[in-house]
């Protein structure tokens, strides 16, 4: 029989678990695909409905089938009573990421077909989960600043409802261009933690509900997309350009991670990074808070002299906390945003793996006592 593999693949890093279709990454060209698109092509063209039917479906949607789907997300994009009143009782105490885990779960418990495994079923619930994030997100948002709820408008897109559901004013275009690009830029990123969650659980016959369910709860991780928040707080910490040196450097030698640099897979500067830094320079411009863009851009350029070598550069997470927050959003909304992108790229790679299933059962390198040991009595002990 052949050696059994002893070495340990910590954090699975480098283990390929599973083939998809639906998206690379790769790490040393710095470039993101998503069914064989570039994403600059779909940040500059699409819009996020569209990816969204890109990487469920497989190919860009004609106009029938594109009406079609984005009527389906229409159909159910309405919150319950029991729903608003649930967010509303928890919206202004706990992360709004742990409401968004137990709004899913709540919405997924109430339904019939969450107790179903028919490829069919898990599909209607993908699309009913995502057609409900820009309302429980927006929802989210003013419950957690003890403001009533708006009804989303059947009228606007994906990311224009999110910005309606969450401020009550409806975006004007470069607002919605904004936010849908960003949703697009972080719609889907290969087996990252929070999709992987998500295979690991659909991968046992759980439903749809189940897997976003864990994927939310992996996001919400400051090593995965809970860097946002934090590398927006490490920005305001720096404060100034001429800081960055000093402020970087004390925490580099306090082996501190610093929030928004570094990636598993790129080992090059994110191509996600790039189009957020064009956004963030021109939304902090217009708001007069040139300050925080330059402070960012000396910390990128400090980054890079000292650890760009061991290909450690901004990821998707160091500038997108400026472009949220420019929008209006607290720091505390930009991981419930990642999530709002995200749950197109969970939903489809769960869909897929499922298609052609195999659970997920790693080892462990078992590096106790091997025993077997006498038990003593407590008495004796
Ligand atoms: C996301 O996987 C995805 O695709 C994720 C994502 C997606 O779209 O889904 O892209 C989204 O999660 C982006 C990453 C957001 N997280 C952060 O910004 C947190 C800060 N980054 C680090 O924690 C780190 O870079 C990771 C966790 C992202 C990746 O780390 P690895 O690949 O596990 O590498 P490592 O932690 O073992 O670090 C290797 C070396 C270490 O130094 P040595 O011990 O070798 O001396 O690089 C250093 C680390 O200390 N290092 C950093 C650093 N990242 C790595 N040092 C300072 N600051 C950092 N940010």
């Amino acid at each position: 029989m052949m050696q059994a593999d002893t070495e340990v693949h910590k954090g699975l890093e480098g283990v390929i678990v599973s083939e998809s279709s639906v998206g690379f990454v790769d790490g040393q060209a710095g470039r993101l695909v998503y069914r064989g698109f570039n994403i600059e092509t779909l940040a500059a063209r699409s819009n996020y409905e569209e990816v969204a039917y890109l990487l469920l479906y497989g190919h860009l949607p004609n106009q029938k089938e594109f009406e079609n789907f984005k009527a389906t997300l229409r159909s159910t994009m309405e919150l319950n009573t029991d729903t608003v009143d649930l967010i509303k009782s928890i919206g202004h105490k706990a992360h709004p990421m742990s409401v968004l885990r137990t709004v899913v779960s709540y919405i997924g418990a109430k339904d019939p077909k969450s107790n179903s495994t028919d490829l069919k079923d898990q599909e209607e619930m993908s699309l009913r989960i995502m057609s409900k994030f820009p309302a429980i997100v927006g929802t989210i948002a003013r419950a957690s600043k003890g403001l009533n709820p708006v009804r989303p408008d059947p009228k606007l897109g994906y990311a224009a409802n999110f910005l309606y559901c969450s401020t009550g004013s409806r975006p004007d275009a470069e607002q919605e261009k904004i936010m849908d690009t960003c949703l697009i830029l972080h719609a889907d990123h290969g087996s990252n933690a929070s999709t992987f969650s998500a295979l690991v659980t659909i991968a046992t016959l759980a439903d749809m509900y189940s897997a976003v369910t864990s994927a939310i709860s992996t996001l919400k991780g400051p090593l995965h997309g809970g860097a946002n928040e934090l590398a927006l707080e490490t920005i305001k910490k720096v404060g100034k350009p001429e800081n960055a040196e000093q402020v970087l450097s004390k925490m580099l030698a306090n082996k501190e991670k610093i929030m928004g640099f570094g990636h598993r897979v790129y080992k090059v500067y994110d191509p996600r990074a790039r189009i957020l830094k064009g956004f963030a320079e021109s939304v902090t411009h217009k708001n007069g808070k040139e300050v925080l863009f330059q402070t960012a851009e000396q910390m990128e350029k400090v980054m890079i002299s000292k650890l760009g070598e061991k290909g450690i550069f901004p990821n998707v997470d160091f500038y997108s906390g400026m472009v949220y927050d420019s929008l209006g959003f607290e720091s505390n909304m930009f991981t419930p945003i990642f999530a709002l992108a995200r749950v197109a790229g969970w939903t489809a790679r769960s869909l897929e793996y499922v298609k052609d299933n195999k659970l997920f059962r790693p080892k462990a390198k078992y590096v106790g006592e091997i025993g077997p040991k006498d038990y003593i009595e407590i008495q004796k002990r």
